[in-house]
C-alpha cells in the first residue's frame, strides 16, 4: 500500500525560543521569509504526499491561517496590482489538503501521532517533525518512501552524529543491510553517550505502519510523563522488521537557537535574490568589533 498522508507535530510548547513564542506558535518562526512548517509541508507535497495531518494545541491558530484563504490579503495585493504576492499567497493554500487535529495535553510525541489515528486509518503514513529541517535534492522523505516501496515496514530517517550530541535523540542498534540501509535490532531514546548503542540518531522523519497506534497505546509514559514514539518503535521491533536510513542532505536542528542561526545564515546565503548580497555583507563583517553583551 503507498503512503498518501503525512502527520506533522506542531503541539508543542517551544520554550526554548521564549519569548518569541510567547504568542507565536514556533512553527511559525521565519527561516528567511517562509515559516519554518512551511518547509516541512513543502517536503512532503514534493515527495508525493496527498493529506496532511497536523497535530496542534491551544495557541496555534496561526498555523491553520498560514494555510487557508486569506481573502481580504489577497484583494488587497490585486488592488495594488502585486501579482507576484498574489501568486505566493494563494500557492500556500492550494498546496495540499490539510487536516487539524487537537491534542489537549503535551503528553509526548507518541500521544501526538495517536491523535491521529482516525484520521490515518489502517494505513501506512508519514511523520514529519518540524524542528527538522532538511536541504537535500531529492527530498528527505521521498528517499525514505523509495526504502519503502522496496521493504514495505516502518523506517526511520537517521544520521550520525558526534558521541556527546547522542542524548539528544534516540539513538539505534543497526545491522548493516546495504548501501545507507540498516536493520534496527533494538532503539533508545536519549541514552548517555556511554550506554548509546551507536552513533546513527534519529532525525523527524519517519514511515510507520500503522501497527504503531496499537503499540503506542501499550507504551508506558517516561518518567516526564510522556509517551516517546522511540518506546513504541521498541515494542512493535517485536513483531515487525523496522529499518533506518542515512538519508543524503544536510539537517538543521531548527528547534535550537544556534541550529536556527545556521539555517537561516545558509538558507539566505541560497536564496537567489538575498544570496549574493548577504555574502558580500558576511565576508565584509567585523567580527572583532562584534563582543558578546553583557
Ligand atoms: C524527538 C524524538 C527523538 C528524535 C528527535 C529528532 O525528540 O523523540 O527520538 O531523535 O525528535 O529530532 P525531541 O527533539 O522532540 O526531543
Amino acid at each position: 500500500m503507498g503512503i498518501s498522508k503525512a502527520v506533522l507535530p506542531a503541539a508543542g510548547l517551544g520554550t526554548r525560543f521564549l519569548p518569541a513564542t510567547k504568542s507565536c506558535p514556533k512553527e511559525m518562526l521565519p527561516l528567511v521569509d517562509k515559516p519554518l512548517i512551511q518547509y516541512v509541508v513543502e517536503e512532503t507535497k514534493a515527495s508525493g504526499i496527498r493529506e496532511v495531518i497536523i497535530i496542534t494545541g491551544r495557541g496555534k491558530n496561526a498555523i491553520e491561517d498560514h494555510f487557508d484563504v486569506s481573502f481580504e490579503l489577497e484583494q488587497l495585493l490585486v488592488q495594488r496590482g502585486k501579482n507576484d504576492l498574489v501568486e505566493t499567497v494563494r500557492k500556500i493554500s492550494n498546496m495540499i489538503s490539510f487536516c487539524y487535529v487537537r491534542q489537549r495535553e503535551a503528553l509526548g510525541l507518541g500521544h501526538a501521532i495517536l491523535c491521529a489515528r482516525q484520521v490515518v486509518g489502517h494505513e501506512p503514513f508519514a511523520v514529519l517533525l518540524g524542528d527538522d529541517i532538511i536541504h537535500s535534492e531529492v527530498p528527505c522523505l521521498r528517499q525514505l518512501m523509495n526504502v519503502y516501496e522496496r521493504h514495505q515496514c516502518s523506517i526511520l530517517a537517521v544520521e550520525r552524529v558526534p558521541r556527546n550530541q547522542v542524548s539528544n535523540y534516540g539513538v539505534v542498534a543497526p545491522r548493516k543491510m546495504g548501501d545507507r540501509l540498516y536493520q534496527v535490532l533494538d532503539l533508545v531514546e536519549k541514552p548517555d553517550p556511554d550506554r548509546a548503542p551507536s552513533d546513527l540518531a534519529i532525525i523527524g522523519r519517519y514511515i510507520l505502519t500503522p501497527e504503531i497506534f496499537r503499540e503506542i497505546e501499550d507504551t508506558q509514559p517516561d518518567s516526564k510523563g510522556e509517551i516517546q514514539l522511540t518506546d513504541a518503535l521498541r515494542l512493535l521491533l517485536k513483531s515487525q522488521t523496522v529499518y533506518a536510513y542515512e538519508f543524503e542532505g544536510t539537517r538543521y536542528d531548527a528547534g535550537s537557537k544556534l541550529g536556527f542561526l545556521k539555517a537561516t545564515v545558509e538558507f539566505a546565503l541560497r536564496d537567489p535574490e538575498l544570496g549574493e548580497s548577504f555574502r558580500s555583507y558576511l565576508e565584509e563583517l567585523d567580527l572583532e568589533r562584534l563582543q558578546p553583551l553583557g
